[in-house]
């Protein structure tokens, strides 16, 4: 099939390259020219495992192109994906200008009928809406479908080719049939087709995100509580998980989520609703809760170091909003280097592929460290904030050896309190009893 992906981010440039290795021709599109020129080159502007060695090949094997020119780039083409950012715009509502301008383009360029089709996360009526405006200028029909992406970054590949479900919003059977026609070789038996209507496509997206981000400020909640009293978290996990209703996923405490798409997306359902006049009371509660725990870290350095804390070094491992990205977006590790700064504290940073990132926030203010051991050296205490692999099984002789106290704030509960106990660490983990 001749398809067309408009917006080189995150979703594009999985959606675009993905399909191409499926075996169809894949034009990518994208108004920014140096990134354009980079793709053709080879640069890939976002670290997603694999990503790279796909792109490579399926342009060098003619399947997978990019350009500026979006006429030229959705001509042949009988599907166009639009995968343009919605950012947080004023008042937490998504931000769709984007998705407007690339409508309007290519309303202007149509010569035959195609079937655009929504990715980028958007406010129900969205899809209704681009289908209005683009009425008023295109001389061709078209078609305008609901598609929404449940990837999640650092497994984008892997998601894309096995998704658990495919949700496509279309008003025609047709479309539907042409989406089903390109999904199919991604769906492996058991897994569901799922047609409905563009408005319960657009809902689809955002409830599934703010209930996976309830259940993270629900068990973070529960974390907190745990350790006022004394409990363990991960007893308490096993405790509820084997219920087959409750279940173990995403129910991880530890230090808040971050990321481009729960932060974002909580917000823009509390704004869905407050447009609406409706109370959004359970999603205020988790974006408020989630902000709170993003703190938590700090809250545990002061109480262990109390004034003391102004004048020691802090190592903090992790900076990623989660391992195997380098996205840096509402990362709680970047809440909690302000919150040392402010108080004076020095930081010492390793992230395996974040680092870059992070410099361009901070620049000297920090020390930035190639090796994990690197910013252990002469550091008061270890500050695990995101749970990279390479974290899971240390040296802890050399860590005690270059830390100047075997101290260690784990925000993703890696390792085992005995074990660290036994070692001679003083270990504080994400609720988990004294
Ligand atoms: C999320 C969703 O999981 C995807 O399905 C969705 O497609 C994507 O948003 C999107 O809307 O584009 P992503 O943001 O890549 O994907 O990351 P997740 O793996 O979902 O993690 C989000 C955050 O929650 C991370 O900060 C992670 O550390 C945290 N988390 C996750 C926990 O604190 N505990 C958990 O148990 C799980």
């Amino acid at each position: 099939m001749k398809i067309a992906v408009i917006g080189t981010g995150y979703v594009g440039l999985v959606q675009g390259t993905c399909l191409a290795e499926s075996g169809n021709d894949v034009v990518c599109i994208d108004k920014i020219a140096e990134k354009v020129e980079g793709l053709k080159r080879g640069k890939i502007p976002i670290y997603e495992p694999g990503l790279a060695e796909l792109v490579h090949r399926n342009t060098r094997d003619g399947r997978l192109s990019f350009t500026t020119s979006l006429a030229e780039g959705i001509r042949e083409a009988e599907i166009v994906f639009i995968a343009v950012g919605t950012p947080q715009g004023d008042h937490g509502g998504a931000d769709l200008s984007g998705v407007w301008a690339v409508g309007t383009q290519v309303a202007e360029v149509l010569e035959e009928p195609k079937i655009l089709v929504i990715k980028s996360t958007v406010p129900v009526g969205t899809n209704a809406e681009l289908a209005r405006r683009m009425k008023e200028i295109a001389r061709v029909p078209f078609d305008v479908a609901s598609n929404p992406e449940f990837l999640k970054e650092g497994a984008a590949i892997e998601d894309f080719n096995k998704p658990d479900r495919v949700v496509v919003g279309a008003r025609r059977e047709e479309v539907a049939d042409k989406l089903h026609e390109l999904y199919a070789p991604f769906l492996r038996t058991d897994r569901p087709f799922l047609v409905m209507s563009p408005e319960s496509a657009e809902m689809t997206k955002y409830v599934a995100n703010c209930l996976l981000a309830t259940k993270i400020s629900f068990i973070n909640e529960m974390a907190n509580l745990c350790e006022a009293y004394g409990a363990d978290i991960n007893e308490v996990r096993r405790g509820i998980g084997h219920d087959q209703r409750i279940g173990f996923h995403f129910l991880h405490p530890g230090v808040g989520y971050g990321g481009s798409c729960f932060p974002k997306d909580v917000r823009a359902a509390i704004h869905m609703a407050t447009s609406k006049g409706m109370p959004a009371r359970m999603m205020e509660s988790v974006d408020e809760v989630n902000e709170a725990q993003k703190h938590v870290l700090f809250g545990k350095l002061k109480a262990h170091f109390k004034d003391a804390l102004g004048s020691a070094t802090i190592a903090v491992w992790g900076l990623a909003f989660k391992p195997r990205t380098d996205d840096i977006r509402e990362a709680p590790a970047l809440v909690l280097i302000d919150a040392l700064l402010k108080e004076g504290a020095t930081v010492r940073v390793h992230d395996p592929e974040a680092i870059p990132n992070v410099k361009a926030i901070y620049g000297d203010k920090i020390a930035y460290c190639d090796r994990p051991y690197g910013a252990i050296e002469q550091a008061d205490a270890l500050v695990i904030a995101t749970e990279w692999n390479e974290f899971r099984n240390p040296d802890f002789e050399v860590m005690r050896r270059l830390l100047r106290q075997p101290v260690i704030f784990d925000g993703r509960n890696v390792y085992d309190p005995a074990r660290m106990a036994a070692l001679g660490f003083a270990y504080e983990g994400i609720g988990l009893p004294p």
